[in-house]
């Protein structure tokens, strides 16, 4: 009886040194490529991990015609600046792309976190999404249905080209979009921005942009949102890229969003695995009402979960996936 009083106290005690997800405590996985039934994945683990300490796990999803080889090792510049204290996983999309076909990309991306969670010591409260063009789009469709597992996002270039099932749940936004986009339009980042102003009761505040040119030339916006839940917006001078020439600030932005500015102003940091609370007072954002004009070239036009425009001013409306139609 004495034995097993003592063997619960213990077991308390080690959960309490312990905590956090299954995985930790165990032997961690080697870093290489895994793969979880057909689908592939590559993971970092940091150098000198211990069991049991609480890592951040960072999600990296490539672009059209890319892969995962393209996102590790450097993970769009973040790896660096993690400097060994981030879990890194860099998921395989289907035909290079991440078209999300009835949910199978979203589907891939519990199966994983769930294999993750139960392999190594992951901080629940830190796990982040960040991708280029269809990447970030696959980064905006976690915002707006994993909301409850990601704390924040941060999507460079991308447009909703992989869905948008809820999005109606706060999640911190950083949308990162080239002002002469010529593959997404600009006006499509504005537009998943838009979103997260209105669902995480932002301030209204003009966001300049800079002039065509350079993509080293930037301006940030910050909003004033929802405590916990800051929005942010970099516009930069330049074309569709998940790296501007130069110094990479979208890594060095990304990194201070995900370390800093989502506990600004919050004592006790919000916990995405609760249920948000309803806004009380609808404040004003600056969501620009749809206008029933045609989407323009590149513009999107249909998808499932689109309510805008499904005409174009110009070209055709073509249907890329389930999720996106867009002028061509
Ligand atoms: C990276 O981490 C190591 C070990 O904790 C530390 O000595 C080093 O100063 C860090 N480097 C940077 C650039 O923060
Ligand atoms: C983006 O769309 C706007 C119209 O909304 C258009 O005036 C502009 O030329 C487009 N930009 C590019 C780079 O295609």
């Amino acid at each position: 009886m004495l034995s097993v009083t003592i063997f619960f106290f213990l077991a308390a005690i080690l959960q309490g040194v312990v905590g956090g997800t299954a995985g930790c405590g165990k032997t961690p996985p080697a870093s290489g490529t895994k793969s979880i039934g057909s689908r592939q994945y590559i993971l970092q683990v940091p150098a000198n991990y211990s069991p049991t300490k609480e890592y951040k796990l960072i999600f990296g999803f490539h672009w059209l015609g890319g892969s995962m080889t393209n996102v590790a090792p450097a993970y769009y510049g973040l790896r660096d600046l993690a400097n060994e204290t981030a879990i890194f996983v860099a998921p395989n999309g289907i035909d290079n792309g991440w078209a999300n076909t009835n949910d199978r990309d979203l589907n891939f991306v519990d199966q994983l976190l769930t294999e993750l969670q139960n392999t190594l010591c992951v901080d629940e409260k830190q796990i982040f999404s960040t991708g280029f063009s269809y990447g970030g789009g696959m980064s905006y469709s976690l915002a707006c249905s994993r909301a409850n597992v990601f704390r924040a996002v941060s999507v460079i270039g991308g447009a909703q080209l992989s869905g948008c099932t809820g999005g109606e749940t706060k999640i911190a936004y950083l949308g990162i979009h080239g002002v002469v986009d010529s593959v997404l339009n600009v006006s499509q980042g504005r537009g998943l921005r838009d979103r997260y102003l209105r669902v995480n009761s932002c301030q209204t505040k003009t966001a300049s942009e800079p002039p065509r040119g350079a993509d080293s030339n930037y301006i940030k916006t910050e909003y004033t949102c929802s405590a916990g839940y800051p929005v942010w917006w970099i516009a930069h001078g330049g074309d569709h890229t998940p790296a501007p020439s130069g110094q990479n600030w979208m890594a060095t932005h990304t990194w201070d969003f995900w370390t800093r500015a989502i506990y600004e102003g919050v004592s006790n940091p919000p916990t995405t695995t609760s249920t948000p609370t309803v806004p009380t007072t609808t404040t004003s954002a600056p969501v620009p009402p749809p206008t029933g004009n045609c989407a323009s070239s590149y513009g999107q036009c249909g998808g499932q979960g689109w309510n805008g425009a499904t005409c174009c001013q110009s070209g055709a409306c073509q249907v890329v996936n389930q999720w996106y139609s867009q002028c061509l």
